[in-house]
């Protein structure tokens, strides 16, 4: 925890950002986390993975959102990163992985700015082929983002969203999403919630994974298993075949350099694999999340900046 609360504190600090960047090993290892600064990066990612037969969800990490100016650039970099992938033509291949705050949603009159950004991204991504799906953030940003899926979900049916299985509501919000042919996004959930909403121990987390996984791959809908753990990965697959359900139904998902062999290896035994690509201006934040999560991650980085790497 120690180390996670100094990682964090790393994530704000700009030195370090550019520590991060300056030397050609740094960056790879960056690189591996991240596709890069512009939609150029991230659609050369999405080619590379498109090439190695993997599907990939693109997420723009920018500023923070503070006014309705700031929301509508985050909408006008989204419309860029559809422009260049329709350019390359990778829609078949590639979606879109969206935040309801970069869309407004923590502003004042959020909800109705989301709305209208979320509702102008979802028709262009519709009318291009393809469609985003909703990032779920802090518990209290949850009830919130099921409003704006389901308003945007009612004019745009394949919008999808991501659920926390640490959250104890989880289970319940499965099996009314399985209900509908929804696309939903399972995964363990990357906050800091209290004990009253969230499961603390990883085998409550786990455990409620996998009753939510089973709702939703009983369900009528796409379930999109986003986990990099071995166990729930073979419990899934598993669970597939005992509801009959095509490949084509249900998705793995992972994030991008993490567990690389095992993505590929899914996908060459005939699974779906997405991996999720993130890119933009404020990519440092992110990796050092990422770096937080597995304390071999941090290694690799520190003796990269050392010059060991
Ligand atoms: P867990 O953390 O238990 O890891 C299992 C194993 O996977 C580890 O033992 C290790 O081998 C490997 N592993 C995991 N993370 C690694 C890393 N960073 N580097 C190297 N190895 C690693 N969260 C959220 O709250 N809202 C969201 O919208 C999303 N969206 C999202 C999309 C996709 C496609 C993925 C894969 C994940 C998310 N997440 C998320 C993050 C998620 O909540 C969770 O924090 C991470 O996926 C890590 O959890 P695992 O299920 O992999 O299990």
């Amino acid at each position: 925890m120690v180390v996670r609360n100094a990682l964090v504190a790393a994530s704000q600090s700009g030195a370090m950002k550019s520590a991060a960047s300056s030397t050609p090993i740094t960056r790879a290892v960056a690189r591996r986390f991240v596709a890069g600064e512009s939609a150029v990066d991230a659609v050369q990612t999405a080619a590379d993975l498109a090439g190695a037969g993997l599907h990939c969800t693109i997420e723009h990490l920018g500023p923070e959102v503070t006014d309705e100016d700031s929301a509508q650039h985050s909408v006008n970099a989204y419309l860029k990163l559809l422009e260049a992938l329709q350019a390359a033509d990778l829609f078949d291949r590639s979606e879109l992985s969206v935040k309801a705050s970069d869309m407004g949603l923590d502003l004042p009159g959020g909800a109705e700015i989301a709305l209208a950004n979320t509702k102008r991204l979802a028709e262009v991504a519709a009318g291009l082929g393809t469609l985003l799906i909703l990032d779920m953030e802090a518990y209290a940003s949850v009830d919130p983002t099921f409003d704006l899926f389901h308003a945007v979900r009612s004019e745009f049916p394949q919008t999808g969203i991501v659920v926390q299985s640490y959250l104890r509501r989880t289970e319940v919000d499965c099996e009314q999403l399985a209900r509908t042919a929804a696309r939903v996004r399972l995964v363990k959930g990357a906050f800091d919630e209290s004990t009253e909403v969230a499961f603390q121990t990883s085998q409550d987390i786990d455990l409620s994974y996998v009753r939510s996984l089973k709702s939703l791959m009983n369900g009528k809908g796409v379930p999109l298993i986003a986990t990099h753990d071995p166990r729930l990965i073979e419990i899934a697959s598993a669970l597939a075949v005992r509801t009959n359900r095509e490949r084509s139904t249900y998705e793995f998902q992972m994030l991008l350099g993490v567990r690389p062999e095992e993505q590929k290896r899914l996908a060459a035994s005939g699974e779906k694999v997405r991996v999720y690509v993130p890119y933009g201006p404020q990519w440092y934040p992110y990796l050092v999340r990422r770096m937080a999560e597995k304390p071999a991650n941090l290694s690799l980085f520190v003796r990269a900046l050392a010059g060991r790497g």
